[in-house]
C-alpha cells in the first residue's frame, strides 16, 4: 500500500463553476478513486482561490464586499462537487486562518533564505489571469494567454529571486515534472528566454494577505494560492504534511502549467522542500465549437447538465470524449449520442438482458470460466500509471463489448439448465468485474450494478473470476434512451 496525494487548482470565486472547473475536478476525482481502489492511502485536495484584484473588482461590480462574494461563491463550488460526487478529503479556502498563517510563515522562511528584495515593478498586468506580462510578451498590446486588455503598472514591490533557480527548474522539467511532453516542451522553450525575478507583492491591491515585512503591501495572489497545497497539510509540522508531501500529482489546465512547474518549484526550493512528482496538464473545452464565454452565452453549467442527463453520464462524457491532454468540444448533441450509443446500448442493455434471464433462473449459477481475461486488467493499470484515463475507459468499454458479443453469440434465451447457467455465470462475473473498474469513473453506476448483483464494497482484489455468490435483482435500467 502506498500513499497518493492529488490536487486540483484552487478555483477563483469571482463566479460560479463551469464545465472547465468541473473537468479538472472530475479528472482528479478519478485518480483519487482509482488509488483508493488499489489500496493506497489517498489525500485529495481541492478548494478556492479567494484573494486578489480580480475578486476585489468582481465584488465591487456586484455591490458586495469581497468577503460576501467569496463566501457565497465558494459555497457554490462545494455544492457542485457534492452533485458531481467528488470525493475530496479537504476543501481549502485561501481566506482560512491556517492558510493565511502558512503564507506568512512561508514568506518569512523565503526571506531568511535571502530570496526576497525590494524593488520597483514596471510593466503590465492581466487582471483576468492575475499574471504579470512583460512588454516583450504582449501580443498586439494584449495578454498573450487570453488576448484581453492588460493594465500598465509601475509601483514599488518586493521581488522573489526566481532567476536563481532557473537551472534547477530546467533539470526538474527535463526529469519529467510535466506530463505530457508537449507541455513540458512549451515551458522549456519559454525558459530559453531570460527568467526574471517575480514581483510577489501588490501595493494597489488591498484584498489579499498582508505582506509580513511591509504592511502597505499585500501578497501577490499566485504566491498566496500555490501555498494551498501545503497549508492544507498543516505545513510545516503537521502529520498530514509528513505523510503526504510531496504531491504525487497536481492536475492543472494547460494555461497554468507555468505557475505550477516554474514558480511553485522555485518557491519550494527556496524553502528547502521537495518538489511535487508530477504536474499533469489538461486541454481545454470549447462549446459547440466556440470558446466558452459569458458574452457568447455558451457557458456550460455542470449542475444543469447533471440534472438533465445524470451525473455519471456527464462524468463519462468528459473522459470519453477526448484524451486529457487534448482540447475537446462539448455539445449536448455529442453528450446525448454517447448516452444512447455507449451507456445505453453497450452497458445498460447488457446488464438488463443478463439480469432479466438471471432473475428468472432458479438453479445455482455456475459454469466454466470462459470469459476470464475479457477485460485487460494489466493495460488498464498501465493506463492509470501513465495518467491516461482515456485509454483506461476505452479498455473498459472494450471489455463490455466482448461480454455483449459473447452473450449474443451464445443465444442464452434458447438455452436452459447447465448450458444457461454457464452463460449466466460468465456474464454475471464479467459484469461484477466491470463494476469494479467503473468505480473511479462512474461511482453511482458502479454502486447500482453492485446492488443489482446483491454484492457491495468490492475492491481491485475482487477483479477476477470466482464463484458467483450474489443475489440478482434486475430493477430499473441503468441508463435510458434520450430523445
Ligand atoms: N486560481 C487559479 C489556480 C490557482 S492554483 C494554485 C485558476 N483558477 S481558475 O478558476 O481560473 O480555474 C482553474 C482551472 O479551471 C484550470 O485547471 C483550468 O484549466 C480550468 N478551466 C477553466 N476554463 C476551462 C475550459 N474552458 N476548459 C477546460 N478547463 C478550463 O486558474
Amino acid at each position: 500500500m502506498g500513499k497518493f496525494y492529488v490536487t486540483t487548482p484552487i478555483y477563483y470565486v469571482n463566479d460560479k463553476p463551469h464545465i472547465g472547473h468541473a473537468y479538472t475536478t472530475v479528472v482528479a476525482d478519478i485518480f483519487a478513486r482509482w488509488h483508493r481502489l488499489i489500496g493506497d492511502d489517498v489525500f485529495f485536495l481541492t478548494g478556492t482561490d479567494e484573494h486578489g484584484g480580480k475578486i476585489q473588482k468582481s465584488a465591487s461590480e456586484k455591490n458586495k464586499t469581497p468577503k460576501e462574494l467569496v463566501d457565497e461563491n465558494s459555497q457554490k463550488y462545494k455544492l457542485m462537487w457534492e452533485k458531481l460526487n467528488i470525493s475530496y478529503d479537504k476543501f481549502v479556502r485561501t481566506t482560512d486562518d491556517y492558510h493565511e498563517k502558512t503564507v506568512k510563515q512561508f514568506i518569512e522562511k523565503v526571506w531568511k533564505s535571502g530570496d526576497i528584495y525590494k524593488g520597483e515593478y514596471e510593466g503590465f498586468y492581466c487582471l483576468p489571469d492575475e499574471r504579470y506580462v512583460s512588454e516583450s510578451e504582449l501580443v498586439n498590446g494584449k495578454c498573450p494567454d487570453c488576448g484581453r486588455d492588460v493594465q500598465k503598472i509601475a509601483e514599488e514591490a518586493y521581488f522573489f529571486r526566481l532567476s536563481k533557480y532557473k537551472e534547477r527548474i530546467l533539470s526538474a522539467i527535463k526529469n519529467g515534472l510535466i506530463v505530457p511532453e508537449k507541455n513540458a516542451n512549451e515551458i522549456l522553450a519559454r525558459l530559453e528566454d531570460e527568467l526574471k525575478d517575480l514581483d510577489i507583492t501588490r501595493k494597489s491591491v488591498s484584498w489579499g494577505i498582508t505582506f509580513p515585512f511591509d504592511k502597505k503591501h499585500s501578497v501577490y495572489v499566485w504566491f498566496d494560492a500555490l501555498l494551498n497545497y501545503v497549508s492544507a497539510l498543516d505545513w510545516p509540522d503537521g502529520k498530514l504534511f509528513k505523510e503526504f508531501w510531496p504531491a504525487d500529482i497536481h492536475i492543472v489546465g494547460k494555461e497554468i502549467v507555468w505557475f505550477h512547474s516554474v514558480i511553485w518549484p522555485a518557491m519550494l526550493m527556496s524553502a528547502d522542500l521537495p518538489l511535487p512528482k508530477r504536474v499533469i496538464a489538461h486541454g481545454w473545452w470549447t462549446v459547440d465549437g466556440k470558446k466558452m464565454s459569458k458574452s457568447i452565452g455558451n457557458v456550460v453549467d455542470p449542475m444543469e447538465m447533471s440534472d438533465k442527463y445524470g451525473v455519471d453520464s456527464f462524468r463519462y462524457f468528459l473522459i470519453k470524449e477526448k484524451p486529457i491532454w487534448e482540447d475537446g468540444d462539448f455539445s449536448e448533441q455529442a453528450l446525448k449520442s454517447r448516452i444512447n450509443g455507449e451507456l445505453m446500448a453497450d452497458l445498460s442493455n447488457l446488464v438488463a438482458r443478463v439480469l432479466t434471464l438471471a432473475e428468472r433462473f432458479d438453479g445455482k449459477i455456475e459454469g466454466k470460466r470462459e470469459l476470464e481475461g475479457f477485460i485487460d486488467k494489466k493495460r488498464i493499470e498501465e493506463a492509470f500509471d501513465n495518467y491516461n484515463l482515456y485509454a483506461a475507459i476505452n479498455l473498459i468499454f472494450e471489455g463490455i463489448r466482448k461480454v455483449n458479443k459473447y452473450f449474443n453469440d451464445m443465444e442464452p434465451w434458447k438455452l436452459n439448465g447447465n448450458a444457461l447457467s454457464n452463460v449466466l455465470y460468465n456474464a454475471l462475473e464479467s459484469i461484477r468485474i466491470i463494476a469494479i473498474f467503473l468505480k473511479p469513473f462512474m461511482p453511482l453506476t458502479a454502486d447500482k450494478i453492485e446492488e443489482k448483483l446483491g454484492i457491495n464494497n468490492q475492491s481491485i482484489k475482487d477483479a477476477f473470476f470466482k464463484e458467483f455468490t450474489g443475489k440478482v435483482v434486475r430493477g430499473e435500467n441503468l441508463f435510458d434512451k434520450i430523445n
